[in-house]
C-alpha cells in the first residue's frame, strides 16, 4: 500500500470510529445535562423530552410523589391496576431516566403481555405470589413464580405478564431505566387498535367471528 492510501485507509478509520462513538446504543435515556429539569408539563414546545421548569420556580413538592400511596382500582378485566410513577404524574423525572410503576393485583389478576419500547424493567414482589415470564425475540420463554422479597428482571422491549397466583392480592413495584418506558400492550395493540381484520384473520388464521368476539372484551 503507498503511503498515501495507508493515510486514507487510517483517515477513513479514524473517522468511522468518531462517527460511532457518539451512538447511544448502550444506553436508554440520554444523560441529563444538568442538575434537573422538573418538565414543564403544558410547554408549548416539543423536545426530545420535556422543556424545564425555570429553576426559580421548582420547589421541594417536585421531587416527592404520593402516587402510590393509595392501592389501585382492580375491578377490570383483567383484575389488576397499574399506577405510573413516570414523568408525566411526576414531572422531577423529567431528563433523569428512572421511573417506577406500582402494580396491584385482585385473585387470578393479571398484567397481561406488553413491552416497553424505551426501557428495561426490575421490580420486586411486596405481598402474594406472582407468576412472572417474558419471552424472548427468539421466542423463549423464561418464568418463576415469585413471592414477598423476591425481585425480577425484564430485558428492554421482550414481550412479559405477572400473573397472581396466589389465593389472595398481590402488590409489586417495577422499576425502568426511562422516565417515561412506554407500554404496548399485546392484546389491546391488536384488538383494541384500528388494525383492519383482515390483517388478523389472515394472521391468527382464523375466522372474522372469532376476531370480532376478541375484539368485543376489548370495546368499552
Ligand atoms: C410491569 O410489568 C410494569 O410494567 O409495571
Ligand atoms: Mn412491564
Amino acid at each position: 500500500m503507498s503511503a498515501m492510501a495507508s493515510l486514507l485507509f487510517h483517515l477513513l478509520c479514524c473517522l468511522t470510529v468518531f462517527w460511532l462513538l457518539p451512538l447511544p446504543s448502550h444506553s436508554a435515556d440520554p444523560d441529563p445535562l444538568q442538575d434537573f429539569c422538573v418538565a414543564n408539563l403544558s410547554a408549548s414546545i416539543s423536545v426530545n423530552g420535556f422543556p424545564c421548569k425555570p429553576a426559580s420556580e421548582v420547589t421541594s413538592d417536585d421531587f416527592f410523589f404520593d402516587g402510590f400511596t393509595q392501592e389501585g382500582n382492580t375491578t377490570n378485566a383483567f383484575a389488576s391496576f397499574l399506577t405510573p410513577g413516570n414523568v408525566l404524574s411526576f414531572p422531577g423525572l423529567n431528563s433523569l431516566g428512572i421511573s417506577m410503576n406500582r402494580v396491584d393485583f385482585a385473585p387470578g389478576g393479571i398484567n397481561p403481555p406488553h413491552s416497553h419500547p424505551r426501557a428495561s424493567e426490575v421490580g420486586v414482589v411486596i405481598e402474594g405470589k406472582l407468576l412472572v415470564g417474558f419471552v424472548t425475540t427468539n421466542n423463549v420463554y423464561y418464568s418463576k413464580v415469585l413471592t414477598a422479597g423476591h425481585m425480577f428482571a425484564i430485558p428492554r422491549g421482550l414481550v412479559h405478564f405477572q400473573l397472581n397466583v396466589g389465593d389472595g392480592k398481590a402488590l409489586a413495584y417495577t422499576a425502568f431505566n426511562s422516565h417515561l418506558p412506554g407500554a404496548a400492550v399485546v392484546p389491546l395493540n391488536l384488538f383494541a387498535s384500528s388494525i383492519p381484520n383482515e390483517v388478523l384473520t389472515k394472521t391468527f388464521q382464523v375466522d372474522a367471528d372469532l376476531i370480532n368476539t376478541i375484539k368485543s372484551k376489548f370495546r368499552s
